[in-house]
């Protein structure tokens, strides 16, 4: 067995892995792990889809319970909270790994678990980390599942998935395996909205939708549109010392492609005069197997770049354009999972080509994505945080739900990954007499992750002391994980794709628009010899909350008329339509340059 002395060697099943003594040979008797009575809302099987299951591969990730996560989590806790004596004291990836690595016999049972059911010319297996990887046939790996995969299509887009209903393990692997994929999860949206699409400019005088007085009166403001000039005197950023340390970095999925050419027209257009950036480019890294093509534009992917790429003045931006849907299709191809990769493979960076700050608009409900599936993404949050990245994630666009029915009861639905603790949430709002919450802006209290310590203060507040949410308690879980943590503009902002302008609107403007602003702190901290502020949610609520805006108007909805009076109401203080509220950078320039 010395294949399997080192935990990162790659192997490859071999016959001396299945030569095992009598005595210790195990019993892989499975039982079905995960089951889901159908797909997730929004996902048909397509029965019209013909898979060659010997032809079509599968790379699938076996994960490998860790060891002491719970130890990891205080300490990524402690790096990240201002005053604890390990603050700033960010993790490089070989430390975090030797923290929680997987039990070797943990490696071993997997390793001989699949000796015994398949063989080398089945299957390639490789141990790395704590992921045992197969890539394999369908069938091959149907049969080691007992699983079946099918191909699903979102109605009215273009994404298509392979994927199985119901996997089992063998009892022998609980405690040792957590998660298997790509199996039950489905995937994530582009939070972009649904509501207002691509709408060319000229013709928005005919559209309801597009009614301008919503960002008249923004501060500076003298077009019909958000822009970056717009919020800048919003934010008060106007005025902010151009950087150039540091690296901000933008999540990409769903083969949206991230254009150079109509990010140089809109700087040509919109960029911020004073930050003299309109040179600027982006570089475009590729995970999975991505690929960076010059055309067709993706909305949520140059919505991105160009929000949080002029806001952050001259700091290096990379988009990461992720692959993983639909290629496998016809060609035999690989399929997997691609949020996972793509967390996998920034934690692989090496320290230096980390971003400070990392820009996430994508997310789907969180009753959709399978336990296992959402604890894990969310550890590997914490991770990243530890290693010193800032984490924006949107915070949906559906408010409090759209369907509102979770295994047959009325309640709120909560999103993911807006809903893991280690990300810093961003709502919605709109306009600027007052300033109010944007009635599409996610928000809520967890179903799987229970209040962190950072607000339990705040968040206690709050449901002691507010009396707009009373009707509603009994549709959501007091003691999950309230989010969002922050806000900022989520409509009308104008983007320009495929070289023309158009206006876009939901939380997918409001993630990119703080990132670019928290990357300005943390290339402000870096430029003064301080390491960036990494996670920032324990910074953010105990430090640094009167750096926001105080959002105390409009009101969150959403359940479609299912449960009346559903949503919640921005009010003074944190609320969970707005959080702290909307950043003001110059205040918050003061806390970033006194924490030590
Ligand atoms: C509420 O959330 C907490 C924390 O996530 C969880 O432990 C508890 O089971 C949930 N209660 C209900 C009734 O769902
Ligand atoms: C959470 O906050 C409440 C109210 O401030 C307090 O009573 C409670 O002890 C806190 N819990 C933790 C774990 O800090």
């Amino acid at each position: 067995m010395f294949l399997l002395k080192s935990l990162s060697a790659a192997i490859v099943l071999s016959a001396a892995c299945v030569a095992l003594p009598a005595t210790e040979r195990v019993d892989f008797k499975s039982s079905v792990v995960e089951k889901l009575k159908g797909p997730p809302v929004g996902w048909v099987k397509d029965e019209a889809a013909k898979l060659d299951k010997d032809a079509t591969s599968v790379t699938l990730k076996i994960h490998l319970v860790n060891q002491d996560m719970d130890k990891f989590h205080e300490l990524a806790m402690n790096i990240a909270t201002p005053g604890h004596a390990l603050y700033g004291n960010h993790m490089s990836q070989d430390a975090i790994l030797s923290m929680i690595a997987p039990k070797k016999e943990s490696s071993e049972l997997v390793m001989q678990w699949l000796a015994n059911e398949m063989s080398s010319s089945e299957a390639k297996v490789t141990l790395k980390g704590d992921y045992v990887t197969v890539l394999a046939s369908v069938n091959t790996v149907e049969k080691l599942l007992d699983a079946e995969y099918s191909t699903f299509v979102r109605p009215g887009t273009s994404e298509k998935t392979l994927r199985t209903l119901q996997y089992s393990l063998p009892d022998v692997l609980k405690g040792h395996v957590d998660m298997v994929q790509p199996t039950t999860f489905f995937g994530l949206k582009s939070l972009r909205s649904t509501i207002s699409e691509v709408h060319p400019i000229e013709d928005e005088e005919e559209d309801e939708e597009f009614s301008i007085e919503a960002v008249a009166a923004v501060t500076g403001c003298t077009g019909t549109r958000i822009t970056p000039t717009c919020l800048s005197n919003l934010y008060n950023f106007a005025s902010a010392k151009v950087q150039t340390v540091g690296l901000l970095g933008i999540a990409g999925f769903l083969e949206e492609y991230a254009i150079k050419a109509d990010f140089t027209t809109f700087l040509n257009s919109y960029a911020i005069t004073a930050f003299n950036n309109k040179a600027k480019s982006f570089t475009c890294a590729v995970v999975n197997g991505g690929t960076c093509p010059s055309s067709p534009p993706g909305v949520e992917a140059n919505l991105d770049v160009q929000y949080a790429g002029s806001i952050s003045t001259s700091v290096p931006n990379t988009y990461y354009s992720t692959a993983g849907r639909g290629q496998w299709l016809g060609s035999g191809t690989n399929t997997n999972e691609p949020y996972l990769e793509f967390l996998n493979y920034m934690l692989a960076l090496p320290d230096a080509s980390l971003p400070n700050t990392l820009s996430i608009s994508y997310g789907d409900d969180e009753a959709t994505v399978p336990l296992a599936y959402a604890t894990n993404a969310c550890n590997l949050f914490s991770q990243l945080g530890a290693r010193g990245v800032s984490i924006l994630v949107s915070s949906g666009d559906s408010g409090v739900g759209d369907t509102c029915t979770v295994n047959g009861k009325a309640q709120f639905t909560t999103a993911f990954p807006a809903a893991c603790p280690w990300v810093t949430t961003v709502g919605g709002t709109t306009g600027n007499s007052p300033e109010a919450a944007w009635s599409g802006g996610g928000g809520g209290f967890s179903e799987i992750f229970g209040r962190p310590s950072y607000q339990n203060a705040t968040v206690s507040n709050w449901l002691a002391t507010d009396t707009t949410h009373t009707a509603v308690t009994k549709y959501f879980n007091a003691s999950g994980r309230a989010y969002p943590d922050i806000s900022a503009q989520a409509t009308n902002f104008i983007i320009v794709a495929g070289g023309s302008a158009s206006g876009v609107s939901g939380t997918s403007c409001s993630a990119p628009t703080t990132a670019g602003i928290i990357q300005l702190l943390n290339s402000g901290r870096i430029a003064a010899g301080k390491k960036g502020l990494g996670f920032l949610n324990p910074w953010l609520y105990n430090t640094a909350s009167t750096g926001f805006t105080d959002i105390k108007s409009g009101k969150i909805t959403g359940c479609s008329g299912q449960i009346s009076g559903a949503g919640f109401s921005a009010v003074a203080g944190w609320d969970p339509a707005t959080g702290l509220g909307t950043p003001n950078y110059g205040s918050l320039l003061t806390f970033a340059t006194s924490t030590a």
